[in-house]
């Protein structure tokens, strides 16, 4: 297969790096280890920034989610058994975030890039790329079947997430990982009941974190965390809404409700980072670069960031002859990257509770807590942070 970029993956990142491609005027081709069912229901993130949002707009993709996405203009903190809203329009100068699922984007942009795109090549494995320092670099894949090929590109973005191998065609002498794991997961449900709160709410509670958000009007998808190594089937149902009730207590009589849990699964934690983003031929986008603890939102926004930079560099080259843009990609995205990093670190510290923090650290959580929720400046920080960085 001859191509001009060589996607490898189907996740948010390279369905939406082929549609931007696609709208540039520039050939694409994707090869997805997993069938298209897989894809569509792997449950994980919900808010997309409004950068997002707007991204997804300019590309046409935006039909359903702007019929089904849920504006929401703030979260609450719960601490001490009360609750704090927080105003992300009055803090930001008007910017908001939707909730509209990663599954619903994933889906979106299959349909659109099987109706209007290049191949969509599924059940088609990358085993490595060659050449990924020259001018024709190559993608070797295997079908379902045992079959294999080779894509033969001018660039290849390696969109596969933090499993895949885009990463391992860079020499290891070239290559820095940053990496912290936390010793906690999120046990994630989705349950079949309105969200209790109009609002998500992050929970601090010495039980541990709590959060609740939502897909819909009528399903709500809440996450506790547990210890890492937790076993989802470790849960009963009634454990887990036994646990969000008390970790989401307030003096005010305020409850959540429960329902049917459709799905329950875990999600570790860990903070990563690899660096450089590309080599040669070779970029690397998504969370096939870096990976943030889930706390804030961040991990699918970032990918976004990424395909956008890529895209707008590539048709730069395509347009001017000039590689500028291309060759400052690892060093634009890394700005980002690691602002993203800083914020799911800190939100991620200041909202669960630590199994070796001291009382004195846990009385300091507090303290960080009420000094957002009663600081202008300290709130506004976050809302931005929290709304998004510019693309
Ligand atoms: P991915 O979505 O991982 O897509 C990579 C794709 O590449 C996959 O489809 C994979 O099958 C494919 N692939 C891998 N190897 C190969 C190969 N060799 N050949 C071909 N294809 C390959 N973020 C949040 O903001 N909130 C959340 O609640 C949240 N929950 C998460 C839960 C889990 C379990 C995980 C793993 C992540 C979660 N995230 C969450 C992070 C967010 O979902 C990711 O940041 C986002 O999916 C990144 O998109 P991506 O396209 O870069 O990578
Ligand atoms: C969701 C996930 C998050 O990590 C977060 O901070 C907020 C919401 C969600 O899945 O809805």
């Amino acid at each position: 297969i001859k191509t001009t970029v060589g996607i490898i993956g189907a996740g948010p990142a390279g369905l939406l790096l082929a549609r931007l491609l696609l709208r540039a005027g520039i050939e694409s081709v994707v090869i997805e280890a997993k069938d298209r069912e897989y894809v569509e229901q792997r449950q994980r993130a919900g808010i997309l920034e409004q950068g997002t949002v707007d991204v997804l707009r300019e590309a046409g993709a935006h039909e359903r989610m702007d019929k089904e996405g849920l504006v929401h203009d703030g979260v609450e903190f719960l601490f001490n058994k009360k609750r704090y809203p927080l105003h992300f329009p009055t803090l930001t100068g008007g910017r908001s975030v939707m909730i509209y699922a990663q599954t619903e984007v994933c889906k979106d942009l299959i349909s659109l890039q099987l109706k209007e795109g290049g191949p969509l090549l599924f059940e088609t494995k990358a085993l490595g790329v060659d050449g990924a320092n020259t001018p024709n670099p190559s993608i070797r894949f295997e079908r379902k079947d045992g079959s294999t090929g080779t894509i033969h590109a001018d660039y290849v973005v390696a969109c596969d997430g933090y499993w895949g191998v885009g990463r391992e065609a860079i020499p290891k002498e070239l290559c820095q990982d940053y990496e912290r794991t936390y010793p906690f997961s999120w046990l994630g449900i989705l349950a079949d009941v309105p969200p209790s709160n109009d609002e998500l709410i992050y929970a601090r509670h010495p039980r541990g974190f709590a959060l609740l958000s939502m897909r819909s009007p009528t399903v709500s998808r809440y996450y506790l965390q547990v210890p890492a190594g937790t076993d989802a089937k470790d849960w009963s149902d009634e454990q887990i809404w036994d646990e969000l009730e008390k970790r989401c207590e307030t003096t005010d009589g305020w409850k959540v409700q429960r329902g049917p849990i459709t799905q329950k699964s875990v999600t570790p934690m860990r903070s990563f980072v690899h660096e450089p983003m590309a080599y040669g031929s070779l970029f690397l986008a998504g969370d096939a670069a870096h990976i943030v603890p889930p706390t804030g939102a961040k991990g699918l926004n970032l990918a976004v960031g990424d395909v956008v930079t890529v895209a707008r560099a590539l048709k730069h080259k395509v347009q001017t002859g000039s590689d500028d843009l291309l060759r400052a990609y690892s060093e634009t995205c890394l700005q980002r990257v690691w602002q993203a990093e800083r914020f799911s670190y800190d939100m991620t510290n200041l909202l669960h509770t630590d199994p070796n923090a001291t009382p004195f650290e846990d009385k300091l959580q507090i303290a960080r807590l009420q000094r957002i929720v009663s600081t202008p400046s300290a709130e506004t920080d976050l809302a931005l942070a929290y709304t998004g960085f510019p693309l």
